[in-house]
Formats: structure tokens, sequence, C-alpha cells
């Protein structure tokens, strides 16, 4: 059981993200006793963080497991992080000091839970924090430079079947999203590729019918699970509407699926 879990069903009261991290020991509990010491200065800027690259390695080296509004990442392994932080930033605990914990956290995660050290470094690792810290817990939508820094998942142009074969590849930058959410095809038999150049394992599966976000027709084919490779499926497609999705727990629910329609 992870501490996480094990927290979860000891305590009916769920306990503020800081306090579980101050729990974990004293570097932790000096860091933040530190951080809360501090004046709330702004978050922008502090020590040169660039937000920009904060926002899209995020995207890229967490939002598979994290849900965080602002990055519109949606994954369900770790703790949702607005919700985590919530309660102490409605406590009072400055953004400051919620970027010192979330780079602490990227180095030191549980040791027994699912989230690997370091995922970022250096620099880096200030960023993502920064832009954590910055965004987490709050309504609305990232504005100016930061709205566009990451593409929209699924927004790309429709993938359309040419010669027996579809290519629908899944988010180069580990968005739970394929490339685009329409692809085309003329029926008959059809190589289905998909190319993961990201870290996060994906597949692509094929169903009949407009199920959307759910499971709804009957699976006509699945290729296997990839990163950084391309996987394929071969399928029989009729005239009508299909459901591209993949299967990994979770991503489809996050958006990970797309409209294929033949004719
Ligand atoms: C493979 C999945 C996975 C990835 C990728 C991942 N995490 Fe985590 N994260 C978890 C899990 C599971 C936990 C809960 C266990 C723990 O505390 O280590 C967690 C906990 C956290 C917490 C503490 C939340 C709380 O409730 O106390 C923060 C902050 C966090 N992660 C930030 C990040 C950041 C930033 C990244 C990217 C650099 C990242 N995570 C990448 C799985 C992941």
């Amino acid at each position: 059981m992870s501490r996480t879990q094990a927290l979860t069903a000891s305590e009916p009261a769920p306990r503020s993200s800081l306090r579980r991290l101050m729990a974990r020991g004293p570097a932790l509990a000096a860091l933040a006793a530190v951080a809360l010491g501090t004046a709330g200065c702004s978050v922008k800027g502090g020590d040169n963080a660039n937000l920009i690259v904060g926002k899209q390695q995020f995207v890229a080296k967490c939002g598979s497991c994290h849900t965080l509004a602002r990055g519109e990442t949606k994954g369900v392994v770790g703790p949702n992080l607005d919700e985590a932080f919530r309660a102490s930033l409605n406590e009072g605990a400055t953004r400051d000091t919620v970027r010192g914990v979330v780079e602490k956290q990227i180095q030191i995660p549980n040791p027994e839970g699912a989230m690997p050290k370091n995922l970022v470094s250096g620099a880096t690792a200030k960023d993502v924090s920064a832009y954590v810290a910055q965004v987490v817990s709050k309504s609305g939508k990232d504005s100016g430079l930061l709205a566009t820094a990451v593409q929209a998942p699924g927004a790309g142009k429709p993938a359309v079947e040419k010669g027996g074969k579809l290519s629908i590849a899944a988010s180069p930058s580990g968005q739970l999203a394929y490339v685009t959410n329409k692809a085309s095809a003329s029926p008959g038999a059809v190589t289905v590729e998909m190319p993961n150049m990201s870290g996060v394992a994906h597949n692509i599966a094929i169903e009949t019918g407009e199920g959307g976000a759910t499971a709804k027709g009957s699976k006509i084919g699945a290729s296997p699970f990839t990163t950084k490779t391309t996987a394929t499926v071969n399928v029989t497609l009729k005239p009508g509407s299909y459901t591209f999705f993949c299967e990994a727990p979770g991503h489809r629910q996050a958006g990970m699926y797309g409209t294929l329609t033949v004719k």
C-alpha cells in the first residue's frame, strides 16, 4: 500500500498536501518553515524561472500522472494537484512555499510511490515548480504566452487513410491525447499505425460507433502498447463511424480518443 493510500485509509479528513509533505521528514519541514517565513513575493520571474518551459515540461513529464486544470492535464496515477494544494493555499500557505514543496517532491518523491525521482532537474525543475506553484488550484485558463505554450490536445490536422494505411500519432509532448481527434478512411482492410514518440505508454484501439470518452460499441482491434516507437493494428472497416482510443487506464477518460469516419 502506498503512503498516500495509507493516509487516505487511516484519516477520514484529507490532510493538506503541505502538511503531508512536512510530515515526511525534517528536511522538508525545515524547507517549508523557511519558505513560510519569507514574504509572499511573486512567483512570476522569481529565480528567473521560465514559466513557458515550466508548462511544456510539466505537460510532457508530469501530466500523464497528474491532473492540473490550468495545464489541461488529466492524469490519474498521482494526486490531483489542484485538490492536493487547495487546502494549504486556503490555510495561508504562499505560492512560494508551494513552489519549494513541488521542487522537493521532484527530488524526493515517496520511495514507495509510483513517482520516479528527478524527472526534471536543475533549471528545468525550477521552471516546472514555478509554473505549478503559479497556477495550481486556480480557476480559469492560462493567458498570454502561457496559453499557447502547449498545443491543445487533439487539435491537429485530421488523419486521412492513404493506400490502406492510416497514421494517428500519439501526442509527442506526452499529453493524454492523439495529435488529432479526427480521422477518415475508405472501407476495407486498413492498417492503423500509431507513432508514439513520447515516454508515456499508449496504444490505439478501434471500436464501432461514436463512443467518445466511454466505451459504447464493440472493439474490432487494438495495437500493442508502445513508447518511442510505432504500434500498428489491422482492421477491416465498413462505412460508418468508429472511435479510436487508448486503452491505458484513465487515458480515454482524459480525452485520448477521436472519431474515425469511414465512407
Ligand atoms: C508515473 C506517475 C507520476 C509522474 C510522471 C509524476 N508523478 Fe507526481 N506523484 C505521483 C504519485 C503516485 C504521487 C503520490 C506519492 C508520492 O507522494 O510520491 C505523486 C505526488 C506528487 C506530489 C505531491 C502531491 C501531494 O498530494 O502531496 C507533487 C507535488 C507531484 N507529485 C508533482 C509532480 C511533478 C511536478 C511531476 C513532473 C516533474 C510529477 N509529479 C510526475 C505520480 C507521478
